[in-house]
């Protein structure tokens, strides 16, 4: 039984590119932003220009690896056409991160399209698949000897079900059969770039996914139904996007039984964990398999909600990490965090999910790397700049940067390698 987390833990914190960098203006969000009149991003944290200050910080507190984000939109600003000083600004990026001796974990996609992509239909474009190889063939080529982690798409279920299902991202449609043709495209497209990357990047180069994962509790244990619906929505949100891909079929819908490029196209796992949710299943459980979400029944006591409205349940960490030990992969928690005002909770949301990871590793299950999310405050997509999930804090004015006590707290976690450090 260790208590101590092993010395070649990656520790560190997250980002994306459109959250962070400020004058991302030829990107489908960008746009939306502004035809609906919701909150612009704008000038974000300006990161693109301060990224050195904002590293030098994260390796003061110890960091010793951080998920960074490009933005397609700028690097391909038109198709085919590469802009070439913005490829050279992630090499700058990449190699101040060599400087800090902080390892980089490279996500290609989050989210965000530029226009001309999403003008000819976005992820449900039938070209979309060549397309993203194209990008992480270049993306290969050019950045392939300053990192070996790489992340092709961030949280494929979350954008294919808000995006095109919910109608509450960009492109705003509702319609669940796109949706899955979405997640399809994702998983050609993944394929496509992991043979890609393994080709211009080399053998040893790290592909894998981060996966959004939330723990679903049915509201009555004693019900079959809504036993039913928690089970049908792990099987589906949780894991046929990484069943599929260790298949190397399509999972899921229209298409299920298509064949991938190959099968096993994940060198590891990234999860992204943030609270549970309890499922009621309907009656009509075949046209609703899913169910409903309802608030927590008394069983689950009085948990902390964060700022997002989101329960706080550390032991869904472990339960996550422990249902995808099956694929015998490593696994980085690519996210975790808390929209909190109250910084107290940061720390405390920080130390029971590290606990949770702890855990998992006594298990011998191969967590091998968090992530908090967020190294700074920034842009939470269709809810602004309200929301504070940094380690560091913004001030969107003078874009001043301010370490929070939990900042600390977690350094020193890191530091002593122990899940619940003392403060001094
Ligand atoms: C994830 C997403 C991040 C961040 C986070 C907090 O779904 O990948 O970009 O917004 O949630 O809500």
């Amino acid at each position: 039984m260790h208590n101590k987390f092993p010395d070649d833990f990656l520790w560190g914190a997250s980002t994306s590119a459109y959250q962070v960098e400020g004058g991302n203006l030829n990107c489908d969000w960008s746009k939306w932003e502004k035809e609906t009149g919701h909150e612009n991003c704008g000038d974000a944290c300006r990161h693109y220009d301060l990224y050195k200050e904002d590293l030098a910080i994260a390796k003061a507190l110890s960091h010793n690896a951080h998920r960074l984000g490009i933005e397609w939109s700028r690097l391909e600003p038109a198709e085919g056409v590469w802009n070439e000083k913005a490829w050279d600004h992630y090499k700058q990026v990449l190699d101040e991160l060599f400087k800090n001796d902080i390892e980089p974990i490279l996500t290609l996609h989050h989210f965000t399209l530029p226009l001309w992509l999403s003008e000819k239909g976005g992820w449900l474009y039938p070209g979309s698949p060549d397309i993203f190889r194209r990008f992480a063939e270049k993306a290969a080529r050019t950045l392939g000897t300053r990192t070996n982690y790489w992340i092709t798409i961030n949280e494929p279920n979350i954008l294919a079900i808000l995006a095109y299902f919910w109608g509450q991202w960009p492109p705003c449609h509702k319609d669940f059969n796109e949706a899955l043709n979405v997640l399809s495209n994702m998983l050609r497209s993944h394929a496509l770039a992991y043979a890609s990357i393994k080709e211009n990047a080399g053998k040893t180069a790290r592909v894998g996914v981060a996966k959004a994962v939330t723990a679903f509790h049915p509201y009555s244990l004693l019900s079959p139904l809504d036993r039913y619906a928690a089970h049908a929505r792990n099987s589906f949100h949780n894991h046929a996007f990484i069943s599929s891909l260790i298949k190397g079929k399509i999972g899921f819908g229209p298409l299920k039984g298509e064949k991938l490029l190959s099968s096993d196209t994940l060198d590891f796992i990234g999860l992204n964990y943030y609270f549970r949710q309890f499922i009621r299943g309907g009656r009509d459980i075949l046209k609703n398999p899913f169910g409903e979400v309802v608030s927590p029944p008394p069983r689950a006591g009085k948990r902390e909600i964060t700022d997002m409205g989101w329960e706080v349940y550390p032991e869904g960490l472990y339960e996550a990490a422990k249902s995808f030990s099956k694929y015998c992969l490593p696994i980085i928690v690519t996210e975790n965090g808390i929209a909190a005002r109250d910084d107290e909770k940061r720390k405390i949301y920080i130390r029971d999910h590290l606990t949770s990871i702890m855990k998992a590793i006594n298990e011998g299950i191969p967590v091998k790397g968090y992530l908090h999310w967020s190294l700074l405050d920034n842009f939470e997509w269709d809810s602004g700049y309200s929301k504070k999930f940094g380690l560091i804090e913004v001030d969107f004015e003078t874009q001043k940067r301010r370490i929070r006590p939990s900042a600390e707290y977690y350094s020193k976690i890191i530091q002593t390698g122990l899940p619940n450090a003392r403060e001094e």
